[in-house]
């Protein structure tokens, strides 16, 4: 059963709820800003991306509370300077992340509330946060209000000046390494996520190759009882199927050979045998290989 909800039939709070809970892992961004009597301000938005690297720009937006209507301080700053440095957050500091999320009145500090260190901007006003990972000075090009009602977004444009990025979360390359920058991100509720250990895996970019595509997988693989959803992603991403010769040699292999003899006349248990074979292999990323035993059936 599929719930299907109109955001006019139920009340803001609870939309938003939903919205949250299913548009999520979003990145945080930990954002200073200063007032125009040089009152500094430190809090997180997760209503947060990058949207383009040259120039490189990044949004965030702190809305209009959905409770009360008011708006938050980092608007009423960034209305009246118009520089902000974008903090990432990682988990060890997470804490102190949320800590500063606190609605303190406007003038307080949340680098002092939170505990963390105010490090000198280069070419902005507000600090950045000495402790992040990486740290984005950034100049407001544009804060565009969308609505007016509780809940409505304020998207504050950024363009990005300068990026400061710890050196310890480099790989030897010079690459940021995911598992060094352990960022969080925030859920639906009081839910976070760590991305880090086994939260982390690779999926190779289509770039340079074009894939066949799962409406050209052949019907009893398309339709496997064991294959899943992924795994037909990876056999459809392949650019050719093994050649014929490949495959035939491939059957005199002795694990393959003792599977068509066991099952010569029981064809769904062959297919049902191959395609456990296979599925540890894609698991391994042996694709190719893969492929050589999918078409023994
Ligand atoms: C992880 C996290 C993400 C948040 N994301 C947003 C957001 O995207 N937009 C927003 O308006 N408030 C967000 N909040 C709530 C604000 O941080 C909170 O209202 C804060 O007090 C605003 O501070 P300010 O009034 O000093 O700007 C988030 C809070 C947390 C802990």
């Amino acid at each position: 059963m599929i719930k299907t909800i109109s955001p006019k039939e139920v009340p803001t709070a609870t939309f938003h709820r939903y919205m949250l809970g299913a548009i999520a892992p979003r990145p945080i961004a930990f954002v200073s800003s200063i007032d125009r009597v040089g009152q500094i301000n430190l809090s997180p938005f997760s209503f947060f991306n990058a949207f383009g690297s040259n120039p490189p720009v990044l949004v965030f937006s702190p809305s209009r509370r959905v409770r009360d209507n008011t708006t938050k301080h980092t608007l009423e700053n960034v209305s009246e300077v118009p520089e902000v440095v974008v903090n990432i957050v990682n988990y060890e500091m997470v804490q102190q992340m949320s800590l500063a999320s606190t609605e303190y009145e406007r003038g307080i500090n949340e680098f002092v509330k939170a505990g963390l260190t105010e490090e000198r901007s280069v070419f902005v006003k507000p600090p950045r946060v000495k402790e992040a990972p990486v740290a984005f000075e950034c100049k407001v090009l544009e804060i565009r209000p969308i609505g007016e009602e509780g809940g409505a977004a304020n998207l504050v444009i950024c363009e990005i000046l300068l990026i400061h990025i710890d050196e310890t979360i480099l790989t030897e390359g010079g690459e940021i390494a995911p598992d060094k920058l352990d960022a969080v991100a925030r859920m639906g509720g009081d839910w976070y996520c760590r991305a880090n250990g086994n939260a982390l895996f690779k999926v190779k970019k289509p770039i340079k190759t074009k894939g066949i595509g799962i409406d050209q997988l052949p019907e009893k693989v398309r339709h496997s009882v064991v294959l899943t959803g992924n795994d037909l992603g990876k056999l459809g991403n392949v650019e050719a199927l093994p050649d014929e010769g490949a495959v035939q040699d491939y059957a005199m292999r002795p694990e393959i050979e003792e599977m068509l003899v066991r099952f010569q006349n029981d064809e769904e248990s062959l297919l049902f045998n191959l395609h456990e074979y296979a599925k540890d292999l894609l698991a391994a990323d042996r694709v190719e290989e893969a492929w050589l035993v999918l078409l023994q059936g």
